[in-house]
């Protein structure tokens, strides 16, 4: 009993220890022997043979801190195996993404492939369409070679008051836009015979009628405004009596379906010179206004004051180059600003009433543009110029009742006509000196007229009974410019 009540009081003071060395000491003061155990279990063999209690505390503690171990490695599994899921999802995505990469690398092999098969497809087709361009230019020079490098074109203008119907002595036939007959009922001097009816037959390369709109009438010339971007030269000039609609032809009113020739030739070429820029065509375009009035040269572009106006003189300064000494040559951009240019001339033009027409103009304008045309992928150059002429009245000086100034005017008017047939005729026939120096306006137009030039006139006609003769007398002009043979034309290119 007393060896138990021992074994229970030391055990008691034992304390609970893990690896560490512990001093015990006994209520009694006497010293013990130090009960040493370990984590490794080396101190249970070193407890007394009869410390059982004190063995099997050990073994807990060593069972304790054994699971203690395994829990920690269980933690640590479980977050290695976590790591080495996300280690694998990681390896899918990157794998996902090296295939995805290796496609991406192919597909940009086949697209440098097939940029490269396109720029040369590209380059190819370039050339043809270049090729094909130059072709067409080709083409279309020599069909209007074949229609001729001088035209005309006649024009009868409406009645303004009464019945279209009334007008008998212009006849039109229905199936042929090219003939136009004046005729006149002569009356019989004795009186014995019936009276009869004389004709005159004219044959133009086309004839319109008083119901031809100036949407058709532009037509037939737009081939002629195209050739200008070509690098020809091309004049379009309207000539007849007062009155008989020049300026409504080549200028027309502000409504843009009576727009006349120039402001529709301008549009023309400005949208082909946008068409032509997606092949290397770059244009720059220079305008010029200038009117001749008693054989004196007024530039109507000129914006400086009236009394300080310069005075101007027509200079060849190459064999196909003339140029108006202190004329204002404006760079033009585009349309509007041609307009804008067309609008200032108007103002600055010189009207003057007659006894015939309230507007009529007693000048010549004549609206120049100047082309040139670069193709810097080709090495080729085009320089052109587009002359658009509205001539004075061709009529006589006593129908038009004109004194003093006027007389003047008519005078210098129906000299500078007169010099435009005698320059049309030697050049028809073929002369050696073509006497182009003796008025200012074919001096001006002589590119225009001769050699290097594509031509077209148009003789408009007043459809009154009342101008007949003068109606007789611009058609005769007309034809003999119609009989005109001008030099093939050659395209200014180098
Ligand atoms: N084809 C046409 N259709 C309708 N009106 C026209 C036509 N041609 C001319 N006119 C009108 O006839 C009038 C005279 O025409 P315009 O001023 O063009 O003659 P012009 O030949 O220029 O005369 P001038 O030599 O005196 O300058 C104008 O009022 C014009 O609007
Ligand atoms: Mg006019």
């Amino acid at each position: 009993v007393i060896f138990l009540v021992l074994l229970q009081n030391t055990t008691s003071r034992l304390p609970v220890m893990s690896g560490k060395r512990a001093h015990t000491s006994s209520t009694d003061g006497e010293q013990q022997q130090p009960a040493q155990v370990s984590a490794a279990g080396s101190g249970a063999s070193r407890r007394p043979g009869w410390d059982l209690k004190g063995k099997v505390s050990d073994m807990e503690n060593k069972v304790q801190n054994y699971q203690g171990k395994i829990k920690s490695a269980n933690q640590e599994n479980e977050y290695l195996k976590d790591s080495i899921t996300k280690a694998q999802k990681h390896k899918t995505q990157l794998a996902i993404q090296t295939s995805a990469l290796g496609r991406c690398q192919d597909h940009l092999k086949e697209s440098q492939e097939l940029a490269g098969n396109l720029e040369e497809t590209v380059a190819h087709q370039r050339e043809e369409l270049h090729l094909g361009e130059m072709e067409r230019r080709k083409l279309h020079n020599a069909i209007q070679e074949l229609k001729g490098n001088i035209r005309v074109f006649c024009r009868v203008r409406p009645l303004l008051t009464g019945n279209q119907s009334d007008v008998l002595h212009i006849q039109l036939p229905a199936h042929d836009n090219k003939a136009l007959t004046l005729a006149k009922m002569e009356e019989s001097h004795t009186g014995r015979t019936a009276d009869t009816q004389k004709s005159y037959n004219f044959s133009f390369d086309r004839v319109f009628g008083p119901r031809a709109v100036q949407r058709e009438v532009f037509e037939e010339i737009s081939l002629l405004v195209q050739s200008a971007l070509d690098g020809y030269n091309v004049c379009c000039f309207a000539y007849g009596q007062t009155g008989s609609g020049k300026t409504f032809t080549m200028e027309g009113s502000d409504l843009e379906e009576l727009w006349g020739v120039i402001p529709r030739a301008v549009q023309q070429i400005f949208k082909s010179a946008k068409a032509l820029r997606a092949q290397g065509w770059q244009y720059t375009f220079t305008a010029s206004f200038v009117e001749i009035y008693n054989e004196t040269l007024r530039d109507l572009l000129y914006t400086g004051k009236p009394n300080k106006r310069p005075e101007h003189e027509i200079r060849k300064i190459s064999s196909n180059e003339i140029t108006v000494t202190n004329l204002t040559y404006q760079k033009v951009n585009n349309e509007d600003e041609v307009h804008n240019l067309i609008m200032l001339a108007n103002q600055n033009r010189s009207t003057a009433r007659t006894g015939m027409n309230d507007h009529s103009s007693r000048s010549h304008s004549v609206f120049q543009l100047d082309i040139e045309g670069q193709n810097s992928d080709r090495d080729t150059k085009c320089k052109s110029t587009l002359c658009l002429v509205d001539l004075a009245g061709s009529e006589r000086v006593q129908k038009s009742q004109s004194q003093g100034d006027r007389f003047k005017e008519m005078t210098a008017i129906n000299s500078s006509l007169t010099n435009l047939g005698i320059v049309i005729a030697a050049l028809a026939n073929k002369d050696s000196f073509v006497p182009y120096r003796n008025s200012k306006l074919t001096y001006l137009l002589q590119n225009c007229l001769g050699g290097n030039s594509k031509t077209l006139m148009f003789v408009n006609i007043s459809p009154e009974e009342e101008s007949f003769s003068e109606s007789l007398n611009s058609l005769r002009f007309a034809s003999k410019v119609n009989d005109c043979v001008i030099g093939t034309a050659s395209a200014n290119r180098k």
